[in-house]
Protein backbone atom coordinates (compact mmCIF):
# COMPACT_ATOMS: atom_id res chain seq x y z
CA UNK A 1 0.00 0.00 0.00
CA UNK A 2 0.87 3.03 -0.90
CA UNK A 3 0.72 6.01 1.84
CA UNK A 4 1.58 9.31 1.28
CA UNK A 5 4.47 11.17 3.34
CA UNK A 6 3.35 12.11 6.61
CA UNK A 7 4.02 15.00 8.73
CA UNK A 8 6.77 14.70 10.69
CA UNK A 9 6.57 11.10 10.56
CA UNK A 10 8.71 10.07 7.53
CA UNK A 11 7.74 8.59 4.37
CA UNK A 12 5.37 5.90 5.23
CA UNK A 13 5.47 4.98 1.04
CA UNK A 14 9.28 4.31 1.38
CA UNK A 15 8.80 2.52 4.30
CA UNK A 16 5.90 0.28 4.10
CA UNK A 17 5.56 -2.90 5.50
CA UNK A 18 8.32 -1.95 8.15
CA UNK A 19 8.30 -1.22 11.99
CA UNK A 20 11.68 0.35 13.14
CA UNK A 21 12.75 1.30 16.71
CA UNK A 22 16.15 3.71 17.15
CA UNK A 23 18.00 4.00 20.15
CA UNK A 24 14.38 3.67 22.39
CA UNK A 25 14.58 4.16 26.10
CA UNK A 26 11.49 4.20 28.13
CA UNK A 27 11.21 4.81 32.23
CA UNK A 28 9.54 5.66 34.86
CA UNK A 29 10.01 8.14 37.63
CA UNK A 30 10.65 6.58 41.17
CA UNK A 31 9.18 9.02 43.92
CA UNK A 32 11.91 8.69 46.73
CA UNK A 33 12.83 10.20 49.89
CA UNK A 34 15.65 12.43 47.96
CA UNK A 35 13.57 12.96 45.26
CA UNK A 36 12.36 11.49 42.00
CA UNK A 37 14.86 8.72 40.23
CA UNK A 38 15.00 7.87 37.07
CA UNK A 39 14.30 3.83 36.71
CA UNK A 40 14.65 2.40 32.93
CA UNK A 41 12.55 -0.37 31.51
CA UNK A 42 13.96 -0.65 27.98
CA UNK A 43 16.92 0.93 27.36
CA UNK A 44 18.62 1.35 23.78
CA UNK A 45 15.78 -0.82 21.23
CA UNK A 46 17.08 -1.15 17.94
CA UNK A 47 15.53 -3.17 16.03
CA UNK A 48 13.80 -3.24 12.24
CA UNK A 49 10.88 -5.64 11.58
CA UNK A 50 9.81 -6.72 8.01
CA UNK A 51 9.18 -10.00 9.13
CA UNK A 52 5.44 -11.97 9.10
CA UNK A 53 5.90 -12.80 12.66
CA UNK A 54 7.68 -11.97 15.28
CA UNK A 55 7.66 -13.25 19.23
CA UNK A 56 9.12 -11.90 22.08
CA UNK A 57 10.39 -13.56 25.19
CA UNK A 58 12.33 -13.01 28.19
CA UNK A 59 11.66 -13.22 32.09
CA UNK A 60 9.16 -11.83 34.17
CA UNK A 61 9.49 -8.01 34.35
CA UNK A 62 12.00 -7.88 31.53
CA UNK A 63 10.30 -5.61 29.72
CA UNK A 64 7.98 -7.47 26.82
CA UNK A 65 4.63 -6.34 27.70
CA UNK A 66 6.24 -2.37 28.01
CA UNK A 67 7.78 -2.98 24.36
CA UNK A 68 4.60 -4.50 22.97
CA UNK A 69 2.89 -1.29 24.21
CA UNK A 70 4.88 0.66 21.88
CA UNK A 71 3.65 -0.35 18.99
CA UNK A 72 0.43 1.34 19.20
CA UNK A 73 1.39 4.56 21.65
CA UNK A 74 -0.20 2.43 24.85
CA UNK A 75 3.73 3.39 26.04
CA UNK A 76 5.70 6.41 24.55
CA UNK A 77 9.12 6.36 24.34
CA UNK A 78 10.97 9.04 26.43
CA UNK A 79 13.96 9.38 24.09
CA UNK A 80 14.53 7.42 20.92
CA UNK A 81 11.92 7.07 18.18
CA UNK A 82 9.06 4.19 16.69
CA UNK A 83 8.01 4.35 13.65
CA UNK A 84 5.38 1.79 12.55
CA UNK A 85 5.28 1.36 8.50
CA UNK A 86 6.44 4.96 8.78
CA UNK A 87 4.27 6.55 11.16
CA UNK A 88 5.29 8.07 14.48
CA UNK A 89 2.82 6.81 17.37
CA UNK A 90 3.74 10.51 19.27
CA UNK A 91 2.41 12.27 16.33
CA UNK A 92 -0.31 10.21 14.45
CA UNK A 93 -1.13 8.10 17.00
CA UNK A 94 -4.67 7.77 15.49
CA UNK A 95 -3.68 6.52 12.46
CA UNK A 96 -0.92 3.93 14.07
CA UNK A 97 -4.07 2.81 16.31
CA UNK A 98 -6.16 2.01 13.07
CA UNK A 99 -3.47 -0.23 11.94
CA UNK A 100 -2.25 -1.75 14.96
CA UNK A 101 -4.86 -4.16 16.75
CA UNK A 102 -3.79 -4.83 20.50
CA UNK A 103 -4.84 -7.91 22.46
CA UNK A 104 -3.96 -7.75 26.33
CA UNK A 105 -3.25 -10.83 28.45
CA UNK A 106 -6.34 -9.59 30.72
CA UNK A 107 -9.37 -9.74 28.88
CA UNK A 108 -11.13 -7.98 31.23
CA UNK A 109 -9.26 -5.15 30.00
CA UNK A 110 -10.49 -5.17 26.66
CA UNK A 111 -14.42 -6.33 26.84
CA UNK A 112 -16.66 -3.60 27.93
CA UNK A 113 -19.82 -5.01 26.80
CA UNK A 114 -22.23 -7.41 28.52
CA UNK A 115 -22.32 -10.31 25.29
CA UNK A 116 -19.79 -11.34 23.18
CA UNK A 117 -21.57 -10.42 20.00
CA UNK A 118 -22.71 -6.85 21.31
CA UNK A 119 -18.76 -6.17 21.86
CA UNK A 120 -17.92 -7.19 18.61
CA UNK A 121 -20.66 -5.31 17.05
CA UNK A 122 -19.34 -2.02 19.13
CA UNK A 123 -15.77 -2.93 17.26
CA UNK A 124 -17.65 -2.88 14.29
CA UNK A 125 -19.49 0.49 14.53
CA UNK A 126 -16.74 2.36 12.42
CA UNK A 127 -16.45 -0.01 9.13
CA UNK A 128 -19.76 -1.58 9.03
CA UNK A 129 -22.83 -0.73 8.70
CA UNK A 130 -25.64 -1.01 11.83
CA UNK A 131 -27.58 -4.05 9.62
CA UNK A 132 -24.42 -6.09 8.46
CA UNK A 133 -23.02 -5.98 11.94
CA UNK A 134 -24.74 -8.63 13.56
CA UNK A 135 -24.14 -10.92 10.84
CA UNK A 136 -20.38 -9.41 10.26
CA UNK A 137 -19.59 -9.98 14.36
CA UNK A 138 -21.25 -13.64 13.79
CA UNK A 139 -18.75 -14.68 11.38
CA UNK A 140 -15.74 -13.68 13.29
CA UNK A 141 -16.61 -15.52 16.38
CA UNK A 142 -17.36 -18.45 13.96
CA UNK A 143 -14.07 -17.71 12.90
CA UNK A 144 -12.51 -18.69 16.17
CA UNK A 145 -15.05 -21.40 16.87
CA UNK A 146 -17.18 -19.99 19.69
CA UNK A 147 -20.07 -18.76 17.52
CA UNK A 148 -22.24 -20.39 20.28
CA UNK A 149 -20.85 -18.24 23.21
CA UNK A 150 -22.64 -14.81 20.86
CA UNK A 151 -25.31 -14.36 23.14
CA UNK A 152 -23.64 -15.51 26.57
CA UNK A 153 -22.87 -13.37 29.35
CA UNK A 154 -19.18 -12.32 29.12
CA UNK A 155 -19.13 -12.35 32.91
CA UNK A 156 -20.08 -16.25 33.00
CA UNK A 157 -17.55 -17.08 30.43
CA UNK A 158 -14.55 -18.52 31.39
CA UNK A 159 -11.05 -17.54 31.16
CA UNK A 160 -9.95 -19.01 27.71
CA UNK A 161 -13.45 -18.01 26.29
CA UNK A 162 -12.78 -14.61 27.49
CA UNK A 163 -9.38 -14.41 25.81
CA UNK A 164 -10.36 -15.58 22.70
CA UNK A 165 -13.57 -13.34 22.85
CA UNK A 166 -11.08 -10.14 23.04
CA UNK A 167 -9.13 -11.91 20.20
CA UNK A 168 -12.50 -11.90 18.15
CA UNK A 169 -13.19 -8.46 19.05
CA UNK A 170 -9.73 -7.31 17.31
CA UNK A 171 -9.87 -9.34 14.21
CA UNK A 172 -13.11 -7.56 13.77
CA UNK A 173 -11.70 -4.24 12.63
CA UNK A 174 -9.43 -6.04 10.44
CA UNK A 175 -5.93 -5.30 11.80
CA UNK A 176 -2.36 -4.90 9.66
CA UNK A 177 -0.42 -5.35 12.50
CA UNK A 178 -1.45 -7.43 15.68
CA UNK A 179 0.08 -7.67 18.70
CA UNK A 180 -0.88 -9.99 21.61
CA UNK A 181 0.62 -9.80 24.94
CA UNK A 182 1.07 -13.61 26.03
CA UNK A 183 -2.41 -14.61 23.94
CA UNK A 184 -1.77 -18.71 25.44
CA UNK A 185 -2.08 -17.53 28.98
CA UNK A 186 -5.42 -18.62 29.75
CA UNK A 187 -6.26 -21.13 26.65
CA UNK A 188 -6.05 -25.16 26.46
CA UNK A 189 -4.58 -27.37 24.09
CA UNK A 190 -7.34 -27.36 21.36
CA UNK A 191 -7.86 -23.33 21.85
CA UNK A 192 -4.00 -22.72 21.66
CA UNK A 193 -3.66 -24.99 18.18
CA UNK A 194 -6.84 -23.42 17.00
CA UNK A 195 -4.48 -19.89 17.39
CA UNK A 196 -1.62 -21.28 15.95
CA UNK A 197 -3.85 -21.92 12.64
CA UNK A 198 -5.56 -18.51 13.49
CA UNK A 199 -2.24 -16.20 13.40
CA UNK A 200 -0.76 -18.60 10.81
CA UNK A 201 -3.95 -17.85 8.14
CA UNK A 202 -3.93 -14.35 9.12
CA UNK A 203 -0.24 -13.65 7.77
CA UNK A 204 -0.79 -16.10 4.87
CA UNK A 205 -4.34 -15.04 3.60
CA UNK A 206 -4.34 -11.34 4.56
CA UNK A 207 -0.55 -10.48 4.88
CA UNK A 208 -0.93 -9.41 8.58
CA UNK A 209 2.15 -8.95 10.65
CA UNK A 210 2.13 -10.79 14.00
CA UNK A 211 4.23 -9.88 16.79
CA UNK A 212 3.46 -11.52 20.04
CA UNK A 213 5.39 -11.65 23.77
CA UNK A 214 5.36 -15.44 25.31
CA UNK A 215 6.20 -17.57 28.09
CA UNK A 216 5.44 -20.80 25.89
CA UNK A 217 8.65 -21.87 24.06
CA UNK A 218 6.86 -24.21 21.95
CA UNK A 219 4.39 -21.45 21.07
CA UNK A 220 7.16 -19.14 20.12
CA UNK A 221 8.60 -21.66 17.74
CA UNK A 222 5.50 -20.53 15.63
CA UNK A 223 7.44 -16.84 14.89
CA UNK A 224 10.19 -16.34 11.83
CA UNK A 225 11.86 -14.21 14.58
CA UNK A 226 12.09 -14.14 18.66
CA UNK A 227 13.67 -11.48 20.30
CA UNK A 228 14.99 -11.91 23.68
CA UNK A 229 14.28 -9.67 26.67
CA UNK A 230 16.24 -9.30 29.48
CA UNK A 231 16.29 -6.08 31.90
CA UNK A 232 15.10 -3.91 29.53
CA UNK A 233 17.79 -4.76 26.57
CA UNK A 234 17.02 -7.03 23.41
CA UNK A 235 19.92 -9.07 23.98
CA UNK A 236 19.04 -11.65 21.19
CA UNK A 237 17.59 -11.64 18.35
CA UNK A 238 17.26 -14.73 15.59
CA UNK A 239 15.43 -17.84 14.81
CA UNK A 240 13.15 -18.97 18.12
CA UNK A 241 14.84 -22.29 18.16
CA UNK A 242 18.45 -20.25 19.00
CA UNK A 243 16.91 -17.62 20.64
CA UNK A 244 14.85 -20.21 22.78
CA UNK A 245 18.63 -21.81 23.56
CA UNK A 246 19.93 -18.58 24.48
CA UNK A 247 17.13 -17.76 26.86
CA UNK A 248 17.53 -20.84 28.99
CA UNK A 249 21.33 -20.32 28.68
CA UNK A 250 20.46 -16.98 30.77
CA UNK A 251 18.84 -18.17 33.05
CA UNK A 252 20.87 -20.75 34.03
CA UNK A 253 23.25 -18.54 34.36
CA UNK A 254 21.59 -16.01 36.60
CA UNK A 255 20.68 -19.13 38.98
CA UNK A 256 24.36 -20.17 39.46
N1 LIG B 1 3.57 2.03 34.14
C1 LIG B 1 4.65 1.60 34.78
N2 LIG B 1 5.22 2.36 35.74
C2 LIG B 1 6.30 1.93 36.40
N3 LIG B 1 6.94 0.76 36.16
C3 LIG B 1 6.41 -0.02 35.21
C4 LIG B 1 5.25 0.35 34.46
N4 LIG B 1 4.97 -0.65 33.58
C5 LIG B 1 5.89 -1.59 33.78
N5 LIG B 1 6.76 -1.23 34.74
C6 LIG B 1 7.93 -1.99 35.21
O1 LIG B 1 8.72 -2.26 34.07
C7 LIG B 1 9.30 -3.55 34.13
C8 LIG B 1 8.90 -4.33 32.88
O2 LIG B 1 7.49 -4.60 32.93
P1 LIG B 1 6.76 -5.39 31.79
O3 LIG B 1 5.32 -5.43 32.15
O4 LIG B 1 7.11 -4.78 30.48
O5 LIG B 1 7.43 -6.82 31.91
P2 LIG B 1 7.10 -8.18 31.15
O6 LIG B 1 8.37 -8.65 30.52
O7 LIG B 1 5.92 -8.00 30.30
O8 LIG B 1 6.78 -9.16 32.37
P3 LIG B 1 5.73 -10.40 32.48
O9 LIG B 1 6.38 -11.58 31.84
O10 LIG B 1 5.59 -10.58 33.96
O11 LIG B 1 4.45 -9.99 31.83
C9 LIG B 1 8.80 -4.18 35.44
O12 LIG B 1 9.79 -4.00 36.42
C10 LIG B 1 7.56 -3.36 35.77
O13 LIG B 1 7.34 -3.31 37.16
MG1 LIG C 1 4.00 -8.79 30.34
Amino acid sequence: MIVGRQPGGGAAGERAQEISFSEVCVGALDDTPTGDVYRPILTDVNLTMTESMTTIIGANGSGKSTLLQLFNGLVTADSGRVLIDGLDPLEQGKQVRSRVGFVFTDPAAQLVMPTPLEDIELSLRKRVPKSQRRDTALSVLDELGIADLADRSVYELSGGQRQLVALAAVLAVDPQILVLDEPTTLLDLRNKEKLRTVLADLVARRGVRVIFSTHDLDFAGLADRALVVDSGRVVHDANPAEATRAYRELIMSDST
